[in-house]
């Protein structure tokens, strides 16, 4: 595997490999890599010649700095699962290289309507420092196919309309929630839980899933069922941010079950703030 930590770096290997028409697959992460990446890899090399992996942890969309300073670094591990998973290029920018001038002063981009709800509405700023970022990678790397995981479902939706909305030349391709045995959505903030409270997390998807359960009734109160999800939560321990039954094509709230509805949920255990989704059908 090769590893770029400069542009020029990067783009001298991807010439290369445009010359002899070959294709490229984007994943851009944040590092600290677990099955739930590598299955994005894994993905991408079935549908792409080369395979380009980041590594960034963004400041830009961090809106709390304790979230940042205490965000895994585990460079070495994430290296040798890379090579194991066969990536062909890891890039590795610093601040410097993604943001020159420093990224209070960087051009923005931002995604109205889905980047304001939810997640949106939780952590301000966040979206536009996904969307800026994801961006500038785009725009470094020139991915035919990037890849992003639907446990980041919001997300997921934010870059897809960006890509719309900006006609960006570039194929956004989902990949499904890897999940540890007892449920729990892999994610680099579950090595942060207490051995107790990782117990607890597995909450989360038991609850989505007695959620799913209850939305087979169409004559259900959503509502209701939202609120006694959260008490579920809040009583084992969590502080929870949203429940809450969506359309999986915009993020519009329902008010009553229907095809293509989603759950989502966020919710805290002590410092650390876990997001998770299932959909209904
Ligand atoms: P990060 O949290 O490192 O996630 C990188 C990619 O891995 C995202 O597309 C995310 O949805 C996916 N992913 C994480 N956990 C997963 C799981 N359990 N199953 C499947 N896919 C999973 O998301 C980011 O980084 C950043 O916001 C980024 C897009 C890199 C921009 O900085």
């Amino acid at each position: 595997m090769k590893i770029a930590e400069s542009t020029g770096a990067l783009q001298g290997t991807i010439k290369e490999w445009r010359k002899q028409g070959l294709s490229i697959g984007f994943v851009p992460t944040m590092g600290n890599l677990h099955a739930g990446h590598i299955s994005l890899v894994n993905e991408a090399r079935e549908i792409c010649d080369k395979v380009v992996v980041s590594i960034y942890v963004n400041p830009l969309q961090f809106n709390e700095a304790s979230d940042f300073e205490s965000y895994p670094v585990t460079l070495k591990d994430d290296q040798a699962k890379l090579e194991k998973a066969q990536a062909d290029l890891l890039f590795l920018p610093n601040s410097d290289v993604m943001y020159p001038e420093g990224e209070k002063s960087v051009s923005k981009v931002s995604v109205p309507d889905i980047g304001d709800m939810l997640e949106g509405e939780c952590r301000p700023g966040h979206f536009d420092g996904v969307a800026t970022v994801v961006n500038k990678l785009f725009n470094m790397v020139q991915p035919d196919t990037a890849f992003f995981g639907q446990k980041d479902y919001q997300q997921l939706l934010l870059v897809k309309k960006m890509v719309r909305d900006l006609n960006m030349p570039v194929t956004i391709q989902s990949v499904k929630t890897q999940r540890e045995a007892d449920g729990l959505a892999m994610s680099s903030r579950n090595s942060r839980l207490t051995a107790m409270q990782r117990k607890q997390a597995a909450l989360i998807y038991s609850t989505l899933q007695w959620l799913v359960e209850r939305l087979k009734d169409a004559t259900v109160d959503v509502p209701e069922l939202e609120r006694q999800a959260i008490e579920k939560l809040n009583t084992a321990g969590f502080e929870t941010e949203y429940v809450s039954l969506r359309s999986s094509d915009n993020l519009k709230p329902l008010r009553s079950p229907e095809s293509g509805a989603i759950l989502l949920v966020a919710a805290r255990l002590g410092d650390v703030r876990l997001i998770d989704n299932l959909m209904c059908s």
